[in-house]
């Protein structure tokens, strides 16, 4: 089965030469989500929570860019999966007929909720991404001649992806110094309240256009790093399980909301990407040995410290997370791959990328 999974992902990657100088399987990707999926929509605003310095981005080609994590992201893989020549570019920079193959809005410590990862300081919430999208649209429009039948023909085709939540619980929750949530809810009730605000904007995604929409669930956010530093473990786990509990809660209601969504709203096809499940795969098996702590030195608030070149791990294939909270380009890779090309039907429902882009 393990063998299976390797020889598995490296047909998947192979694909990645095949497809580079074909036609992209969709005409255009829009990408919304925080820090996993931010390619440097974050740079210029004020925030701790930007990754436009070295060690960041070291094994990108380009180099240092914004991007949460020694290289590429599982979104930038993914776009190369679909045949993508380039990478997606960020909202903040992209320009002229760019948009035509799509933007990427993601926003490092954003949320669901407005509020979420405010102490941190700015960022693009998904209220917001979801009002940059509008602009994009606009925009769209007049590239193709300011006909509306033509622009929404056009935006039907594109795939969407929206992987938010993480941070209502890492940076909302989970921070009761901060923030009131875990005071006001309980994990069912929060789930819920986050649940039914998340109907509202996807359904807005869907009222400017989109009609293949996969969204990510909430990963093991009780395995990373700085949950354990933070939190500690209890009875023998390696995780925090109070915090990987809350998100289940999370996970069930948003595949319960894809079924409805997918029988509400005509014409579109919404896609569940089990990313917490994903998290369980035995990564012993691809020759990773670290996954408690990051391969950079870290701040006190979990990301790399900038110029520490010379101290970041030998070998960051055998790491699991690059800083306290990200995971490495290998492990990206994985996750696209498994995004892409599901191993079976509870990686993704009711289908995994490589289907929803081919309808
Ligand atoms: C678009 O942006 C790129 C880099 O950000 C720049 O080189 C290029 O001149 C810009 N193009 C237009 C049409 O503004
Ligand atoms: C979102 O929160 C910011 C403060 O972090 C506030 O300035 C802004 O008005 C809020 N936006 C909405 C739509 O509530
Ligand atoms: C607008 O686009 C539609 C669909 O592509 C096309 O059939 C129609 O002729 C276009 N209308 C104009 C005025 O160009
Ligand atoms: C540890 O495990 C015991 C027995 O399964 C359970 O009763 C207890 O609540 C657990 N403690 C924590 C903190 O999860
Ligand atoms: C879907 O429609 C049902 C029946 O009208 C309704 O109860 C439910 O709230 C709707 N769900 C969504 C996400 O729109
Ligand atoms: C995970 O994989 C490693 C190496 O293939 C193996 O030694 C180990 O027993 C596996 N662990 C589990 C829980 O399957
Ligand atoms: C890095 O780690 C991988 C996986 O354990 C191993 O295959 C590779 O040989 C290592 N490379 C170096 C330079 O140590």
């Amino acid at each position: 089965m393990k063998i299976w999974l390797s020889v598995f992902v490296l047909l998947v990657l192979s694909k990645i030469q095949l497809h580079v100088h074909g036609e992209a399987q969709v005409p255009c990707f829009f990408i919304f989500g925080d820090s996993l999926a931010d390619s440097g929509n974050n740079n210029l605003l004020p925030t701790e929570a930007r990754a436009n310095y070295q060690p960041y981005g070291v094994d990108y080609p380009s180099g240092t860019t914004g991007r949460f994590s020694n290289g590429r992201t599982s979104f930038d893989i993914i776009g190369e999966l679909l045949g993508f020549e380039n990478h997606i570019p960020p909202f903040t920079t992209a320009n002229g007929s760019d948009i035509l193959k799509g933007v990427n809005y993601a926003s490092g410590s954003a949320g669901i909720r407005n509020e979420t990862g405010q102490h941190l300081g700015a960022h693009i919430s998904l209220d917001g991404q979801l009002r940059n999208h509008q602009v994009t649209v606009s925009k769209i429009a007049g590239l193709l001649g300011n006909n509306v039948s033509a622009a929404t023909e056009y935006l039907n085709k594109c795939l969407y992806s929206v992987g938010m939540g993480n941070n209502d619980y890492i940076n909302n929750y989970f921070l009761p110094k901060h923030y009131p949530t875990k005071r006001l809810y309980s994990q069912n009730q929060y789930a819920q309240v986050l649940i039914d605000q998340y109907s509202q904007q996807i359904k807005s995604l869907y009222n400017n256009g989109a009609r293949k929409v996969v969204l990510f669930g909430v990963g093991r956010i009780g395995c990373t790093p700085n949950a354990i530093s933070l939190h500690g473990t209890t009875n023998g786990s390696l995780c925090v399980d109070k915090m990987n509990k809350a998100v289940r809660h999370f996970n069930v209601k948003l595949k319960l909301l894809i079924n409805q969504l997918n029988s509400n709203l005509t014409d579109a096809h919404f896609t569940y990407v089990n990313a917490y499940r994903m998290g369980s795969m035995n990564v012993s098996a691809f020759g990773f040995k670290v996954w408690n702590v990051g391969c950079c030195p870290v701040g006190e608030n979990g990301q790399c410290l900038p110029d520490h070149q010379n101290t970041i791990c030998k070998n960051r294939t055998e790491y699991l997370f690059w800083d306290s909270f990200h995971t490495t380009e290998a492990v990206n890779i994985l996750t696209a791959a498994r995004s892409f090309s599901s191993v079976d039907e509870y990686d993704a429902y009711p289908m995994d990328i490589s289907r929803l882009a081919k309808l």
